[in-house]
């Protein structure tokens, strides 16, 4: 039984490690972003004769041979060797398969030791989120967000957060059929049973066939920061969750 909670909680992860996840393709455009655009542009079409974005190479017929050409470079051109690790490599090349239903737009990165006073000051942002340990459960841990979310990404999240809600972490409410109220952001979810971090930010399991009710919040909990922040002090909010690169580097 205890097994088998452990493997409903580790599915959900591993599905994301497959194919092209929208992690996966936030981290390529990162990448692509960092290494790439400022000779190729944000959509890829700067160098004369390349255009990254119609999928089609010159060079490279297959995903093999376009990341050797990413990792050596072409001698006796400007193309640059670029060291870009493995993991990070799939997740360029698959960017670069579906960069053409990106949209790219320019977001504006301030200064990011400013943005950590805003984050947790004025922002009040570690009332939810939690960052390198400090902070509170209540919402995701943002500490490697920079790593796995683009700028525009990150941007949403502060402009339009109901187009950033995870379905995942939706939060619930629910009555026990002793008619304990728990109410708390649903972790995990299979037919059986509900995981859930609770308004004491402890970890519960709940069995759906204990409760007498349960409904999930509709809208997100992520304020919108249109008016909250200046525009200066959301350009520093993002220029520091940028910065967030976690443990992993
Ligand atoms: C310093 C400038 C520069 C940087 C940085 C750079 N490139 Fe290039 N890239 C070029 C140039 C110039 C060419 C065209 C070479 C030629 O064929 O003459 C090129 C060619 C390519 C090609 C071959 C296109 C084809 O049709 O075969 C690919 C793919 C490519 N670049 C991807 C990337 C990726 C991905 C990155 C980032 C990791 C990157 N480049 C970074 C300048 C650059
Ligand atoms: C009242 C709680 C609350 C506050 C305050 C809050 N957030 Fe959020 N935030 C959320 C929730 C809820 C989500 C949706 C994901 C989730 O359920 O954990 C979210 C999502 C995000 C995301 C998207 C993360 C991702 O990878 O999808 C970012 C980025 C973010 N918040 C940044 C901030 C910043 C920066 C601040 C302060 C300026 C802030 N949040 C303040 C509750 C909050």
């Amino acid at each position: 039984m205890k097994l088998l909670a452990l493997l409903t909680l580790a599915l959900p992860l591993l599905a994301q490690q497959h194919g092209t996840d929208p992690v996966q393709l936030d981290t390529g455009a990162r990448i692509y972003s960092a290494n790439c655009s400022v000779c190729h542009g944000p959509d890829g079409d700067q160098v004369s004769g390349v255009e990254l974005k119609r999928g089609k190479f010159r060079r490279a017929s297959t995903d093999d041979e376009l990341a050797k050409i990413i990792q050596t470079g072409i001698p006796g051109t400007a193309m640059p060797p670029n060291a870009i690790g493995s993991g990070n490599l799939v997740a360029l090349v698959a960017y670069l398969h579906a960069m053409r239903d990106f949209k790219t737009k320019k977001v504006a990165l301030g200064n990011a030791a400013g943005g950590k006073v805003v984050f947790e000051g004025k922002g009040g942002c570690t009332a939810c989120h939690r960052v390198n340990g400090k902070g509170s459960h209540m919402a995701l841990d943002l500490s490697d967000v920079g790593a796995v979310r683009t700028p525009g990404y990150l941007e949403d999240a502060l402009l339009e957060p109901e187009t950033v809600n995870l379905p995942q972490h939706r939060y619930i409410h629910a009555t026990t059929l002793r008619g304990e109220k728990v109410s708390g952001r649903r972790m995990n979810e299979d037919t059986l049973t509900l995981q859930i971090i609770d308004s004491n930010e402890r970890l519960r399991s709940l069995t759906k066939a204990d409760l007498r009710s349960y409904e999930i919040e509709k809208e997100t909990r992520m304020p919108n920061y249109r008016d909250k922040l200046t525009a200066t002090e959301r350009a520093d909010v993002i220029a520091w969750l940028v910065s967030l690169k976690g443990s992993a580097k």
